[in-house]
């Protein structure tokens, strides 16, 4: 009701403008003495049934708050107010980048749907590790990625880079490899690419784990735009290199129409979509890396989430946990409680996803 109101003035606004708006709010609501504790206490969905132990990170709960919200990590202890179970920052590229140029942007609201140009506007790994940090409520992951500039043979000097200067703060690490908005970025989700790319960043990962005693997982993050073959060469580099997870989906360069969406309408506005259309596609994703991968490789679901069912469904397609970017637009800051509170009560059902995977 409350962000009914919010809401409608936001949307009178430049997406882009009340993103901002909404982000100073939070951070600002986050650096307040025992605000951020007390929304947290409130938000808190109390079942230790929704624990969620993946790539050996505890979560609180499976709803995270997905990469591309807090790019530069300004407004994490806020955002844990709304009860996420983890928030993941970023993209985070080696040097500042002033991403593209504006309108870079879009709501599509009769599809609760977004479209984004962005290009990773983000102040630099230095920046963000010259702010201070203080300790955060729960698992943040951070998510890195090649600057625009980065020639793809030097990609992995990049995330091999970022690796190093921010594992001492992150609970995991995401390697995006699949935004559509930096160019060539994804093609280093082939097999030209990606096995090296991979063994790379394990033996980062593992160098430091041995230097630092504290081990800090690699994810891939992939796209949702890939064929099955293209798939099942991320997943065997994955496997193969002995990294510790997989990010499905960052956003499609597809235009998929569902009921009340018609994407001939954004026509010219160009970029990733995300939200309500891109919902089947990432699950279909999310299925076949599963079947792929095993049991055991933790997958991390994401796109087009917001509200119970599409979150069963991708944890019934195989993720472990969930991310939501698009829906906290459209549904509004108590998304994360209200979805905790909903897995809690088809627990209560007897219905428990994990036995009922598809
Ligand atoms: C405006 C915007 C910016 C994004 N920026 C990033 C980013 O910097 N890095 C990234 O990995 N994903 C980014 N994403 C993708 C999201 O993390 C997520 O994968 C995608 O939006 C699908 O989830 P959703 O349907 O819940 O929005 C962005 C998405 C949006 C809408």
């Amino acid at each position: 009701m409350i962000y009914a109101a919010a809401r409608s003035a936001l949307f009178r606004m430049d997406a882009e403008r009340a993103h901002g708006l909404t982000l100073r709010a939070l951070r600002v609501a986050g650096a307040l003495p025992l605000v951020p504790g007390l929304f947290r206490a409130l938000t808190q969905v109390q079942d230790d049934r929704l624990a969620v132990e993946a790539f050996g990170v505890r979560f609180a709960n499976p709803i995270g708050l997905a990469a591309g919200y807090d790019k530069d990590g300004l407004a994490v202890r806020g955002l844990f107010g709304l009860g996420f179970g983890h928030v993941e920052i970023g993209t985070l590229t080696r040097g500042p980048q002033p991403g593209n140029t504006r309108p870079r942007l879009w709501r599509a609201p009769e599809g609760r749907a977004l479209i984004n140009r962005m290009g990773f506007p983000n102040g630099g790994v230095e920046a963000f590790l010259a702010r201070p940090w203080p300790r955060p409520y729960g698992p943040v992951g951070i998510n890195i990625g090649k600057s625009k500039d980065t020639p793809l043979n030097r990609a992995a000097d990049d995330y091999i880079t970022l690796y190093e200067r921010v594992a001492h703060r992150a609970s995991y690490v995401a390697i995006n490899i699949s935004s559509p908005n930096t160019p060539d970025l994804r093609a280093l989700q082939t097999r030209a690419y990606i096995t090296d790319l991979c063994g790379a960043i394990a033996r980062t990962r593992d160098h430091l784990a041995q230097r630092d005693g504290r081990r800090v997982s690699a994810l891939i993050k992939v796209a949702p735009d890939l064929e099955a073959a293209a798939l099942d060469d991320i997943v065997d580099a994955v496997l193969g290199a002995g990294l510790d997870g997989l990010i499905a989906t960052n956003t499609t360069t597809s235009r998929p129409s569902i009921a009340g969406f018609d994407p001939a309408k954004h026509i010219g506005r160009e970029g990733g979509l995300s939200g309500a259309p891109l919902r089947a596609r990432a699950t279909a994703v999310i299925a076949h890396l599963r079947s792929r991968a095993g049991v055991n490789l933790p997958i991390i679901g994401v796109g087009g989430v917001d509200d119970v069912s599409s979150a069963i469904e991708k944890l019934r397609a195989g993720a472990n946990l969930l991310q939501v970017y698009s829906g906290l637009v459209y549904r509004g800051p108590s998304l994360p409680a209200a979805l905790a509170r909903g897995l809690s009560g088809v627990l209560d059902r007897g219905e428990d996803w994990r036995k009922m995977r598809l």
